[in-house]
């Protein structure tokens, strides 16, 4: 029985009536990393690992109830306001994700009644690969459709960053925004000043994209250190502001006037401001290299990436960075790096399709050896962002 099935099977057995599966994917980031928060630009693309949503309606319209079979556990959530604000019961971590989702619709004037479900994903919890910011988009994507609303994927991307942020994470827009718009076989280019993308088909001839899981799972909402990275860049954005009051993120900071003002900040935080400056570039380097089929130099850009998270925004570990160095020595790989908020999870790697296997056995091994840790690689395709499934759709 498929994964698909069997949540289907749940929601028969527990609410019997008419349903709709709703999917939605995680991602994956090219190039652009801690750039979104910095009104930069990104380079994301949905992949082919989702949270699934089999969701039908409620007749009890005050509330929703939800069950996730890989963590057995039901949980019910009010729908009227005061309840939600006195937050009877401390929610599993998962549903506090839903309830700020349902706190910020109704927040945004979104009038919402009941559904119930069942909910599961196979998108790695921990590893860099969004597997939150799939969890508020199906849901929101889910309840838009159960109670009529026609708010737009970037409303809907909003919202669940702002779900995020409810739940403690100040994150920029990529990860839901990604989930939400993907398109198959296409990253997404994203300038998250305007909120305005387009689609950059990906070609890699004789190379793919693989990930690999360093097993070193990281929580961002559950400590401060993504957040403090955007504080840091906003005290910069600050100090230029005083004399430069144009100045609103550090997508309108350059390079000659960041430096001007090297004396007066903060030495790790003219470090942070840098690495976003060089990192906008690379996403437009990067561009121009893939439409003119320069794998080698794109995967140049990887490297670069991964050495600014490692020493100047120093939200890299240990295990990311070797897990980087082991690919270097294969002229095969062109490129690596980390990918998402980091202190945790994948690389992301620009590989040879034919020696792909023989170099990955390689630095499993190598990686096992340094480690005790078995790392996990994930091939994975470029998908379209949430949708119905449509055939399982009463
Ligand atoms: C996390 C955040 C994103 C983004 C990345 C880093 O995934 O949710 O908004 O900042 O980290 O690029």
């Amino acid at each position: 029985m498929t994964i698909l099935q069997s949540l289907v099977q749940r929601y028969l057995q527990y609410f019997g009536e008419q349903y709709v599966l709703i999917q939605a994917p995680g991602r994956i980031n090219l190039i652009g990393e801690h750039t979104d928060y910095n009104n930069g630009w990104v380079l994301p693309a949905a992949i082919d690992r989702y949270m699934y949503f089999v969701l039908g309606k409620n007749d009890r319209q005050q509330e929703m109830t939800l069950y996730s079979p890989h963590f057995d556990q039901t949980v019910t959530i009010s729908l009227q306001q005061q309840d939600l604000e006195k937050q009877p019961e401390e929610l599993p971590f998962w549903a506090k994700y839903l309830e700020a989702v349902v706190l910020e619709m109704q927040a945004r004037g979104h009038h919402i009644m009941g559904v119930h479900g069942v909910l599961h994903g196979d998108i790695p919890t921990g590893a860099g690969l969004s597997s939150s910011a799939a969890l508020c988009s199906g849901f929101i994507f889910g309840l838009a459709y159960f109670n009529q609303l026609s708010i737009s994927r970037l409303e809907m991307a909003l919202i669940a960053q702002a779900a995020e942020h409810r739940v403690g994470l100040n994150c920029g827009i990529m990860d839901p925004y990604a989930s939400l718009h993907g398109k198959a076989n296409h990253l997404i280019l994203l300038d998250c000043q305007t909120n305005h993308s387009s689609y950059v088909p990906l070609h890699l001839s004789e190379y793919s994209l693989v990930l690999i899981d360093s097993k070193v799972k990281h929580s961002l909402a559950a400590d401060s250190s993504y957040n403090e990275r955007r504080q840091s860049c906003e005290r910069a954005v600050g100090t230029i502001k005083a004399v430069h009051p144009q100045v609103n993120s550090l997508r309108n900071v350059d390079f000659t006037l960041l430096r001007q003002f090297e004396n007066q900040l903060d030495a790790i935080d003219y470090k942070r401001a840098k690495y976003v400056l060089e990192e906008n570039q690379r996403v437009h380097y990067t561009i121009a290299a893939l439409l003119q089929n320069r794998l080698a130099t794109v995967g140049q850009y990887l490297y670069q990436s991964h050495y600014g998270l490692q020493h100047d925004y120093e939200v890299s570990i240990p295990e990311l960075d070797l897990l980087v160095d082991l690919t270097k020595p294969f002229h095969e790989v062109l490129g690596a790096r980390m990918v998402g908020g980091g202190f945790g999870g994948c690389t992301i790697n620009l590989i040879k399709t034919s020696s792909k296997d023989h170099i990955l056995d390689k630095i499993i091994e190598s990686y096992y050896l340094a480690t005790s840790i078995i790392p996990e690689v994930y091939e994975f395709k470029l998908v379209d962002g949430v949708h119905i499934h449509p055939l399982f759709k009463v």
